[in-house]
């Protein structure tokens, strides 16, 4: 029997768990692997990333995995499939299905994501390989009177078509529109990011209800409302929180069951102080959660570095990692908590 979209929703936003996002493409995993001086094959990606969903956070604090083309189709070094070793460990298994965001004609600046054109057809091969949700990134860049209308329709108009052919397929579709805080242009304020980011969900909802997307049925992935990298800005943790859960209570309906993070660039300890300031601000119409890659994903990337004999302590880091923004999940990280070793 093929399972209810909501039912899938609900589960990846389960109480204290949220998403690894370990779907880098095959340049962005490269980038990582270079910081720590690793070649990037087929293998050492299958290895990083065998490391990661073997170990026990995948159990207690991931509900699923956001993966690239690639390693859908990959096994461990066993043999098992990947999306057989999440799924045994209570998971679902996802997919990237953008095609990455291009240069914008005409958009001096701007980004637009493709991939729309014959993603029913992809949609469907994925489900068959054991997918149950997907991911599409839309970029939305700050800098002066930048982004412009033409920007925010054109990624809002895609997430939508992409989401209702996610849905049509029993897949339940990530939206992601992220405001980006990173990159040297990023230095607006956090008031501009409150701005943008607002609008842009604004836009977002309101293409999502024109395509008929069933708003139970998905998970949005948003950024935080932070100040830009470049802004020499600093924000609390506690502005950040009312900021950013005062923008998602005004543009986010109570229907979308889950709402999970992108970390874009926050520290590690930062992306999870702030999830849980929000979580412990009080009620909520949908679950907060994590969808994380870099804040999951560095400090386990340098204690492994490539080693086979590291294995064990970079799935101390991810364990660790993972528990902090469990916790965060559900309001009730702490500083105390953080130090207590890995
Ligand atoms: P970061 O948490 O590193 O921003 O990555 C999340 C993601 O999936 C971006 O598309």
């Amino acid at each position: 029997m093929t399972e209810r979209l909501e039912d899938i929703a609900n589960k990846m936003v389960a109480e204290g768990k949220g998403i690894l996002a370990a779907d880098e493409s095959t340049g962005t995993i490269k980038k990582r692997f270079d910081t720590i001086s690793l070649t990037s094959t087929e293998e050492s990606r299958r290895d990083y990333r065998e490391m990661l969903f073997r170990a026990d956070a995948m159990k207690d604090y991931i509900s699923g995995v956001i993966l690239f083309d690639e390693t859908l189709r990959q096994a461990a070094r066993d043999g098992t499939p990947f999306s057989r070793i999440i799924q045994d460990a209570g998971a679902v298994p996802g997919i990237k299905v953008d095609q990455g965001a291009k240069d914008m004609a005409l958009s001096p600046g701007e980004k637009v994501t493709e991939g729309l054109t014959g993603l029913r057809g992809r949609l469907k091969e994925y489900y068959e390989l054991g997918a149950r949700f997907a991911k599409w990134r839309a970029v939305i860049t700050i800098d002066g009177p930048l982004p412009s209308w033409n920007c925010v329709k054109a990624n809002a108009h895609a997430l939508a078509r992409y989401a209702a052919l996610c849905q049509e397929n029993g897949i339940v579709p990530i939206v992601e529109p992220e405001v980006l805080m990173d990159g040297e242009r990023a230095k607006h304020d956090i008031d501009r990011c409150y701005e943008v980011t607002e609008w842009t969900l604004k836009t977002v909802f309101t293409e999502l209800y024109d395509a008929n997307v069933m708003l139970e049925g998905m998970i949005l992935k948003p950024n935080m409302i932070v100040p830009g990298d470049h802004s020499g800005q600093k924000a609390s943790v506690e502005e950040v929180a009312e900021k950013t859960l005062r923008c998602l209570k005004s543009c986010v309906p109570p229907a979308v069951p889950g709402i999970a993070f992108l970390s874009g660039g926050q520290s590690d300890e930062q992306a999870t102080a702030h999830l849980s300031a929000m979580n412990a601000m009080g009620q909520l119409p949908w679950k907060l959660t994590y969808s994380y890659g870099r804040a999951l994903q560095t400090a386990a990337l340098n204690a492994w570095g490539g080693k086979m004999e590291n294995e064990a302590a970079g799935q101390r880091a991810f364990n660790h990692r993972a528990r902090m923004n469990s916790l965060a999940a559900t309001g009730r990280w702490s500083e105390t908590e953080e130090k207590k070793a890995a």
